[in-house]
Parts: structure tokens; C-alpha cells; sequence
């Protein structure tokens, strides 16, 4: 069990109040695990850098705004209410024209760069909210 955690063990995990507790863009709050996966909340805008997750599919939750990732042969764009999941070892690139707030699904130690070794670009993997 984590050790940030909640009050009480029943009590559930609020997206908006979460999503107050940060205002910082790229930089990926873990809220909760399921196996050896995370839930992680984040808010980006403006244009990621292209990558791809060699070892897992990444799932993006839109909970306000409009996503657009980019693909090398197309483009998907995802609305508050609506999720996709890149498949592993696609080469994507996530744009927005404003913030956007997303609920990520991956497993545990993801980078958000990929296989890239960016330095810049590349979140802290484990921050708990
Ligand atoms: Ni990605």
C-alpha cells in the first residue's frame, strides 16, 4: 500500500478534487494502482514530442478538453468522455490547442517520453496525490 494515503480506506477518489491539487502541465499524479498498474491524472497543452512504448499500450482518459494524438499515418481526436488506447510500439505524439486533463492507464514505471531518453522532457514517474 502506498503511504500517501486517503482518510479512510472506503473513500473515493474524486477526479476534479484531485485535478485541483496540481496546476502544473506535463507532470503525470499518480491517484490510485490496480495490479501493477497506474491511474494517473495529468494536464498538458500545447504540442509532446513524438514516441512510442515499446513494452505496453498507453490508454488516455479525456476528462476535460480535446486531445489529439497524432500518428504517422492518421490522427485520432478524443473529447472529454471519451478514451483511446495506443497500441505498443506505435509511434504517437499527443496535441493540444488548449489544457487538456487526462486519466492515464499504464503500468507502473512507464516513462512519459517512452523508450526516448529525453532528460527534458520526461516526468517524475511516481508522485502520489
Ligand atoms: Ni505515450
Amino acid at each position: 500500500m502506498p503511504n500517501h494515503i486517503q482518510a479512510s480506506k472506503y473513500e473515493a477518489i474524486n477526479f476534479n478534487e484531485k485535478l485541483s491539487l496540481f496546476h502544473d502541465q506535463w507532470q503525470p499524479r499518480i491517484i490510485a494502482a490496480l495490479n501493477n498498474y497506474h491511474f494517473k491524472l495529468v494536464k498538458i497543452e500545447g504540442d509532446f514530442i513524438w514516441h512510442e512504448h515499446a513494452e505496453s499500450d498507453e490508454a488516455f482518459i479525456v476528462l476535460s478538453g480535446n486531445l489529439r494524438i497524432d500518428f504517422e499515418d492518421g490522427h485520432v481526436d478524443i473529447r472529454a468522455g471519451e478514451m483511446f488506447v495506443v497500441p505498443k510500439g506505435v509511434p504517437h505524439k499527443p496535441v493540444t490547442e488548449t489544457e487538456v486533463e487526462i486519466l492515464l492507464i499504464e503500468p507502473q514505471g512507464i516513462p512519459n517520453t517512452g523508450d526516448l531518453e529525453t532528460g527534458e522532457r520526461t516526468a517524475t514517474n511516481d508522485i502520489w496525490i
